[in-house]
């Protein structure tokens, strides 16, 4: 049997609508009621396991880009006209670590991460948007912009450039990592500083959404959703198709969270896993809404609940400074299906679980961290038991945000409350002379904790 599938659709979400429209068509929302899309395939899948595993691994000593690329590697998997040049910057490929110090702070036996951070700009941002702006080629758009905190700006930059497109970003004033920023400048893109927040940003992206002449490539766009349910499948061939028993995401805008249950559950639909991981979406506790709607939800049980935004989103994780996340409905199907969950943590929790990441040589940006604090909120109150596999997904760089790095370690860092730096690695100050240097190293040398 060869790996194939037929044309591809997009479809709207809403389980009283699901109107179909082609996949050339420039829209983000279905223009009947206003619901999420997915792109999908028109009939099954032909996949035959073993054959496209093979196929996959081959793939890796092949010096074509599409093989190169760990999104397009997979393509089997993707909507892909077939003279569509792709725009790709060798994007996914990215390391899934042991991380001894995490797992022992969060009380399991051990726990892997994946680091999306290691994408060419930084974020997982970039899996998605090799996808989006190659449909926007093949759109034959003129401008693709986006709203942003930080990293699908500085994503889009780069894959615009690649592509020859002009880009225009929002982003809050004020609200943005420099390092973020000075990546969409370096890359060229037209930067729009907004007064007002990121969901301010959004909404004005969205009513703008009905202009021919733009492409919006935020993560409401279903395919940078396909791009980014990628990480699935490199994972579970990490893992030799034997998927964890938990998995842990950041939640912020939940276009992440909503591509990974996507890519767990083609997968499971294709016979290339045996079960679903369970989802865990980890928020931060000042820019929590799906997480109140999750907690709101479980106490209702059977009568519904609706999903009420956070007015003033507050979290020093400037990634995920949002209250109101555009596809809270795709998450959702991907927490109830897997049986994950929904939490929150603190300002505290995170700041700590960053820098013991940082302990295990990997690093990552405040918003990633989420996932460690969570999984350790979660072991302590019983959900995760120390024996379970679990992977946390790092979503970027710890470069991505030096300002917040240094101010824990100086014991600097300030929400509406002090943060205590627990784990703080601050400095030393040494006189210029031999003596003083070899004191100083022994004191490093039987300090230090590794020993
Ligand atoms: N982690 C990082 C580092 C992010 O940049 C984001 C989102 C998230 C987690 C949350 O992912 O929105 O899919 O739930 N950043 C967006 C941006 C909003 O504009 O860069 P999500």
């Amino acid at each position: 049997m060869t790996d194939s599938h037929g044309p591809f659709i997009q479809r709207c979400i809403e389980p009283n609508c699901r109107t179909t429209f082609e996949l050339d068509e420039r829209i983000y929302m279905c223009p009947r009621c206003s619901g999420l899309l997915d792109v999908e395939p028109v009939g099954p899948v032909n996949i035959d396991a073993s054959s496209v595993r093979t196929k996959w691994r081959t793939r890796l000593s092949s010096a074509d880009a599409r093989d190169r690329s760990g999104v397009w590697r997979f393509r089997e998997l993707l909507p892909l006209n077939a003279d569509v040049e792709i725009v790709t910057l060798i994007e996914g490929n990215t390391p899934l670590y042991e991380a001894p110090r995490s797992a022992a702070y969060c009380g399991v036996d051990a726990l892997q991460l994946k680091h999306q951070g290691l994408n060419p700009t930084g974020s997982f941002k970039d899996t998605g948007m090799t996808v989006a702006i190659t449909q926007a080629k093949s759109l034959r758009s003129t401008l693709a912009v986006c709203a942003s905190t930080g990293n699908t700006a500085a994503s889009l930059a780069a894959y615009a450039a690649r592509a020859n497109m002009p880009c225009a970003i929002l982003v809050p004033a004020g609200q943005v990592s420099l390092a973020k920023l000075a990546q969409a400048l370096d890359y060229g893109a037209s930067v729009l500083e907004v007064e007002g927040n990121f969901d301010a940003c959004m909404q004005l992206m969205l009513e703008l959404a009905d202009e021919e002449t733009i492409y919006l490539v935020n993560s409401i766009n279903p395919f940078r959703i396909e791009g980014q349910k990628t990480v699935a499948t490199e994972l579970a061939e990490q893992l030799a198709w034997k998927v964890p028993d938990h998995v842990f995401v950041p939640g912020g805008n939940l276009g992440n969270s909503s591509a990974l249950g996507k890519g767990f559950r083609e997968l499971l639909s294709c016979g290339l896993i045996d079960r679903l991981p369970r989802i865990t979406v980890v928020q931060a506790e000042g820019a929590a809404p799906f997480a109140r709607f999750f907690a709101e939800q479980s106490l209702a049980g059977s009568q519904s609940v609706g999903f009420v935004n956070e007015e003033e989103p507050a979290t020093l994780a400037s990634a995920i400074k949002i209250g109101a996340p555009v596809s809270w409905k795709k998450a959702w199907r991907s927490v109830l299906e897997s049986q994950g969950q929904v939490i929150s943590v603190t300002e505290q929790e995170i700041a700590d679980a960053k820098a013991v990441i940082g302990r295990d040589g990997v690093g990552c940006e405040p918003a990633s961290a989420t996932t460690v604090a969570g999984i350790k909120k979660l072991v302590t109150n019983g959900f995760v038991k120390h024996d379970q596999h679990v992977v946390a997904i790092l979503t970027g760089h710890v470069l991505k945000d030096t300002d917040y790095v240094i101010n824990y370690h100086n014991q600097t860092l300030r929400s509406t409350t002090d943060i205590r730096s627990n784990f703080r690695n601050k400095p030393l100050h040494v006189s210029s002379s031999r003596q003083s240097l070899k004191e100083t190293l022994a004191r490093v040398r039987d300090e230090s904790g590794y020993l």
